[in-house]
């Protein structure tokens, strides 16, 4: 069953300048008890200005930051119940790890016993009790990050703030650790707000991915919302590849509509988000995976109803997958992603084959074309 969804962080009106530089536009965003929600955003688009925000080391310009009810705008960062883990994980190297994650509770002034106890189930949370004794340079990153997790999670903060944990990790190892998170805030119950540029990683991980542009949430939803049912062209675009052509509207139905793209017609169905008005330009956008790719035996043949006649550009060879980018007569460059299946002559392709190019019908996003 769901679990009814509890704010438990608020950002309202949340407007950062510094100097004349607006960072922060007008942010409203609502994070729930236990929930992974992570910002997602290119380079310089705010997202640790709004971690700062949260954390207490910034100042919003204009706008509140509320906890439980409880405005906390004014709290110095130690006493809002947030920690911080950053980028690169700043474990004190002339520490062990014992009194690495044992520092905020030392700070806290708490007794020996009780010190001990609680950074060994830390510890023991993250698979790094043995390594209690050696330094941060005797650990690998990985174990690194483990052990910056321990430390940021031991005084049982009510959020956990990540600002690219994992981005100084190789490929692999950053995998692992992605699924390693995730159990663990599944296990502690901690609600992460989790930052990061990757949109695969941000998709794997999140039950709620708010996507950052300049200042501006351009859409919040869950992993599939922002993938299958991109707002806008921006969110298309930064989240996976897309395919985005040129339509034009020319007749308008009761549940569908027509339209011509790339001089062939199609009858597509209404979107829900916005009307469709003769004459308006739209985009039509289709993810690779949905194309439709066939191979043309005989190029003088017409191509059929609803499929564009192409020329294999280029292809990469993924194993299961083979991605192809095929040049369409109307000048568009289409990728297309095919399951792969070497026992399928017809499936096998080659650069400069000819193709014929559709879509599945109705797995099409249209948004108008601002
Ligand atoms: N202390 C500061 N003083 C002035 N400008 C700042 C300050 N901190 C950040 N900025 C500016 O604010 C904008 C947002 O920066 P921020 O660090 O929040 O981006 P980001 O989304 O975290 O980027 P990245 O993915 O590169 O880490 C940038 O244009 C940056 O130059
Ligand atoms: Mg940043």
């Amino acid at each position: 069953m769901e679990k009814p969804s509890v704010p438990l962080l608020e950002l309202r009106n949340i407007t950062k300048f510094f100097g004349a530089n607006k960072v922060l536009d007008d942010i409203d965003l609502v994070v729930n008890d236990g929930e992974f929600l992570t910002l997602l955003g290119p380079s310089g688009c705010g997202k640790t200005t709004l971690l700062r925000l949260i954390a207490g080391f910034e100042r919003p310009t204009t706008g509140k930051v509320i906890m439980n009810g409880k405005e906390i705008s004014h709290l110095p960062p130690n006493r809002r119940m947030v920690n911080t883990v950053f980028q690169q994980y700043a474990l004190f190297p002339h520490m062990t790890v014992f009194d690495n994650v044992a520092f905020g509770l030392r700070m806290k002034g708490l007794g020996k016993e009780e010190i001990e106890t609680e950074v060994f189930r830390a510890l023991e949370k993250v698979k790094m009790n043995m390594f209690y004794l050696r330094y941060p340079s005797e650990l690998s990153s990985g174990q690194q990050q483990r052990v910056a997790m321990a430390r940021a999670f031991i005084n049982n903060p009510k959020v956990l703030l990540l600002d690219e944990p994992l981005s100084a990790l190789d490929y692999r190892l950053r995998q692992e650790m992605q699924i390693e998170l995730k159990e663990l805030q599944r296990d502690l119950g901690v609600t992460f707000v989790y930052v990061t540029h990757d949109q695969e990683e941000a998709l794997a991980m999140s039950d709620r991915v708010a996507v950052l542009n300049e200042g501006l949430i351009e859409q919040i939803g869950t992993p599939i919302q922002i993938y299958e049912e991109p707002k806008n062209m921006f969110v298309a675009k930064f989240v996976g590849e897309i395919n985005a052509f040129d339509g034009m509207v020319i007749k308008v139905g009761e549940n569908d509509f027509e339209t011509i793209v790339e001089g062939m017609f199609y009858r597509l169905r209404k979107p829900t988000t916005f009307e469709v008005v003769r004459g308006a330009k739209i985009k039509v956008l289709l993810r690779p995976e949905d194309m439709v790719v066939s191979k043309v035996n005989d190029p003088e043949a017409e191509a059929p109803e609803n499929a564009l006649r192409g020329v294999i550009s280029f292809l990469v060879y993924k194993g299961r997958t083979i991605d192809l980018w095929i040049q369409t007569a109307g000048g568009n460059m289409v990728m297309a992603t095919q399951f792969f299946n070497e026992d399928d002559p017809d499936i096998i392709y080659a650069v400069n084959d000819v193709v014929n190019v559709s879509w599945i019908k109705d797995w099409e996003v249209i948004l108008p074309d601002a």
